[in-house]
C-alpha cells in the first residue's frame, strides 16, 4: 500500500529502540526500503533490539547509531542520504516530566528543533513527527513541550525549503512501555487489588499497528505542516482494568482500588480542540488539521462555528468484551 512511498528509501528513526521503533520496523518488514537508521543513546536497548532482530531479513539493512537529538552534530551526521525520518524520540511520561520539566523542554523542544534542522540541511524529503492527545490544550508539562514540538513542525520559519514537515498525533498505545500493565501484572500476582485513578477517567486507546499506519499515511499524504489525528475508539480506564483482570484472572469482578488522580492529569483528554476543530478534514479513518494562516480569517467572521472538540469523553466507550477481544491480539511490550 506505501510501495511508492518506503521502496527504495533510506529510513532513520529517531527513538528508534522503543515502544513505536520494535513496531515500525516489523511494518517496514513488509516493504522494501534502502536502509534504516535507529538513533538513540543507550546502547544496552540498541544491543537488545539487534539480538532480537538478528534472525529477520530486516536486519541486514539496519544499523544502529548512538546520539541524542539535543546534540544537532550528531542529527546533522546521520542525517547523511536520508530520506525518510520519523521522529519518535522523546520524553514521554507525565509524572517524570512534571518533576524535570526543563529536561523536556531539551529532549522534546530543543531536541525536535535540532531534527528541523538538520533535516533541511541534509535535503530529507518528509519528517514526520510523533505527537500525542496530551498536547491538546495541555495541562502537564509534557503535553506542553508535545505542543510545542507540533508548533516547530509547522513553523513558517521553515518553509522556503524542500522537506515536508508533518505531524501524526494519538491517544494511548496499548502495551507500549511505560504502560500501566506491568504495575498490573504485578498485583494481579500478589493478589491486590488494581489501582485505578478514578472511575469516569477515560482515554482514546490505540494498537501499534494502527499507529504506525498513520504515520504511513502521513508520509504519503501530507504537504507541509499539516497534523494527522486517527479516530479512535474510547474507553475508561476502569473498564481496561476490569477487562485485563479478566483476560489474566480468567475471573471476573477482580476488586478494583480508586487512587485517585495524579498531577498532570487529566479526566477526559483531547485529540481535537474546538479551535482546531475549524481546520480540520474529515477523512473515513481520520481528521487532518490544515496548518492556520496567521492573518485574519475573513470567512471565519461569516460562518456558524458548529464544531465539537474531539473528547475521550464525548465518544462511545469500548465495552469490556470489545477491550477484552483487542488486548487478546496483542503481544504486550513492557
Ligand atoms: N506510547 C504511547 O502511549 C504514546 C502515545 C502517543 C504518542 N506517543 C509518542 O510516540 C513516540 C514514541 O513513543 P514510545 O512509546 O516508542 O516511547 P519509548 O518506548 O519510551 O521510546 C522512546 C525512545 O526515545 C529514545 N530517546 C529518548 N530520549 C532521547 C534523546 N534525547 N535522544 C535520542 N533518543 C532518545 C529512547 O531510547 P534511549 O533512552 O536509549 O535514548 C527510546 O528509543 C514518543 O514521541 C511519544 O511521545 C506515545
Amino acid at each position: 500500500m506505501y510501495d511508492s512511498i518506503l521502496n527504495r528509501k533510506n529510513i532513520l528513526i529517531t527513538g528508534g529502540t522503543g515502544s513505536f521503533g520494535y513496531q515500525i520496523l516489523k511494518e517496514l518488514s513488509n516493504y522494501k526500503p534502502k536502509s534504516i537508521v535507529i538513533f538513540s543513546r543507550d546502547e544496552d536497548k540498541q544491543n537488545t533490539m539487534k539480538q532480537e532482530l538478528r534472525e529477520q531479513k530486516i536486519s541486514k539493512i539496519t544499523k544502529f547509531v548512538i546520539g541524542d537529538v539535543r546534540d544537532y552534530d550528531s542529527l546533522y551526521t546521520v542525517c547523511k542520504n536520508i530520506d525518510i525520518v520519523f521522529h519518535a524520540a522523546a520524553l514521554k511520561q507525565v509524572p517524570t516530566v512534571e518533576l524535570y520539566p526543563f529536561e523536556a523542554v531539551k529532549t522534546n523542544i530543543l531536541g525536535s528543533h535540532n531534527v528541523v534542522k538538520a533535516s533541511i540541511a541534509r535535503g530529507v524529503k518528509h519528517v514526520v513527527a510523533v505527537s500525542t492527545d496530551k498536547a491538546v490544550k495541555p495541562v502537564n508539562a509534557m503535553g506542553m513541550t508535545k505542543a510545542l514540538q507540533e508548533k516547530i513542525f509547522r513553523s513558517d520559519q521553515y518553509e522556503k525549503n524542500n522537506t515536508i514537515f508533518c505531524s501524526v498525533r494519538y491517544g494511548n498505545v496499548l502495551g507500549s512501555r511505560g504502560s500501566v500493565i506491568p504495575l498490573w501484572d504485578k498485583k494481579i500476582e500478589n493478589g491486590q487489588p488494581l489501582p485505578v485513578t478514578h472511575s469516569e477517567m477515560t482515554r482514546f486507546l490505540l494498537t501499534l499497528h494502527d499507529a504506525i499506519q498513520l504515520v504511513f499515511y502521513a508520509v504519503k499524504n501530507a504537504k507541509g505542516g499539516e497534523i494527522f489525528v486517527k479516530k479512535a475508539p474510547s474507553a475508561k480506564i476502569v473498564d481496561l482494568a476490569k477487562a485485563y483482570a479478566e483476560l489474566v484472572t480468567k475471573k471476573k469482578n477482580y476488586p478494583i482500588e480508586y487512587v485517585g488522580i495524579r498531577p498532570g492529569e487529566k479526566i477526559h483528554e483531547l485529540l481535537i480542540s474546538e479551535e482546531e476543530m475549524r481546520f480540520a478534514i474529515e477523512k473515513k479513518d481520520h481528521y487532518i488539521i490544515k496548518k492556520e494562516e496567521y492573518e485574519f480569517d475573513k470567512n471565519s467572521a461569516k460562518k456558524k462555528i458548529r464544531f465539537n472538540e474531539y473528547s475521550s469523553g464525548a465518544v462511545k466507550f469500548m465495552s469490556i468484551e470489545e477491550l477484552k477481544d483487542i488486548m487478546k491480539h496483542l503481544s504486550w511490550v513492557v
